[in-house]
């Protein structure tokens, strides 16, 4: 089968496409024959060394997929050749090998029926970031109907939360530098969308939302805009911390959390337990259904076009940017490799 392959943490620069040896089905795991793959920026950032995870090289990277179960292992319960299926947050693309290639092996207690209604390419990314998004919007128990502020709103995680904080019933204001999509942000469910980079932006805020303030953040950007979003927050608001594209926050000064008892929370999506994953992912399709939304793909390229499709990711999307499987016999010239070792 075709995968692209990292030789090593030196970075995206390293993908290769090339002919793996076909994945096995070994006790507790299914092959998935892949129609779509998603990107992750993390799989920048494990390509890069900055991801705490030391996968064996040469790694296929790649969280997100769905596809056609093959095969299944020893001991699997409740898939059989044949069914659809898609990728929870696992192992997969972390420590073992990812959705960048034609099949992948997958432990099957982190597998979900595809919904009926999603295509496979909507199917490939809605897992990864939709799960992030719950945990986000989730980790501070049930709220009641409240402000939601989503930073980096147009990525794969904030148009998650966007649609999943409207289903949830939140009023949900989004940031995005674009104006194309802070047009398509109030689509999905947004009731306002600024511009993070405006100098009046807190102040269109206040003014849109008095006399009320902002109860929960969910912020995917960090640097200069962190301490802007915590001075936005009402009494008792809360922070959830999911990413951090702009850098670390620079000289943040706790006093901004004292007299509004302002709390701020990690989120790691790889942390919560296979049941826990799989309650929510239920319950995202569930809301998303009630509403009419639907994953949101921004772009698909080829399996022969992963670096153009990571280049895409960096440029900032407008929901996922997936990589659809194409059945097609190697070309002359691709190595080979088997994991853990080149030939
Ligand atoms: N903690 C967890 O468990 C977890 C899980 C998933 C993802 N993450 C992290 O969350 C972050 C977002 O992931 P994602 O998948 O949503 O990313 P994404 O799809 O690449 O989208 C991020 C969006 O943020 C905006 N943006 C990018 N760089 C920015 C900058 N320097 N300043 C301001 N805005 C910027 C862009 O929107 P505009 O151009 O519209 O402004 C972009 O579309 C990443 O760091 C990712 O690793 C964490």
């Amino acid at each position: 089968m075709l995968g692209w392959t990292i030789p090593d943490h030196r970075g995206l620069g390293g993908l290769r496409l090339v002919e793996l040896a076909d994945p096995i089905a070994a006790a507790g795991d299914v092959v998935l024959h892949l129609h779509a793959a998603a990107l992750n920026p993390a799989d920048r950032y494990l390509a890069e060394g900055l991801y705490p995870a030391r996968p064996t090289f040469p790694h296929v990277l790649g969280r997100d997929g769905s596809g056609t179960i093959l095969a299944v292992g020893e001991g699997v319960r409740g898939w059989k050749p044949g069914d659809r299926a898609l990728i929870l947050r696992g192992d997969t693309g972390v420590t073992r090998p990812g959705t960048l290639a034609e099949r992948v092996a997958v432990a099957a207690d982190s597998l979900a029926p595809v919904p009926e209604t999603y295509s496979d390419l909507e199917a490939a990314g809605a897992a990864l970031v939709s799960l992030t998004a719950h945990q986000a919007l989730l980790q501070w128990g049930r709220l009641a109907p409240s402000v939601v502020l989503v930073s980096g709103a147009s990525g794969g995680v904030g148009v998650a939360t966007v649609q999943l904080a409207a289903a949830l019933g939140h009023t949900v204001i989004g940031l995005s530098r674009s104006v194309a999509k802070r047009e398509q942000l109030l689509l999905l469910g947004a009731t306002a969308v600024l511009d993070p980079r405006s100098d009046c932006w807190r102040r269109e805020l206040k003014e849109l939302l008095a006399p009320r303030r902002v109860d929960l953040v969910v912020d995917t950007i960090g640097g200069a805009l962190f301490s802007e979003l915590v001075d936005t927050l009402g009494f008792e608001g809360r922070v959830s911390v999911v990413g951090m594209l702009a850098g670390p926050v620079p000289a943040f000064n706790t006093a901004s959390l004292f007299f509004r008892r302002v709390r701020i929370g990690g989120v790691a999506v790889g942390t919560d337990s296979r049941d826990s994953q799989a309650a929510a992912w239920g319950e995202v399709v569930s809301l998303l259904r009630i509403t009419g939304s639907r994953p949101v793909v921004d772009s698909v390229f080829p399996l022969e076009e992963v670096p153009a499709a990571f280049a895409r990711l960096a440029e900032g999307p407008m929901g996922k940017v997936i990589v659809r499987m194409t059945a097609r016999a190697p070309e002359a010239g691709l190595h080979t490799v088997g994991f853990g070792g080149s030939s």
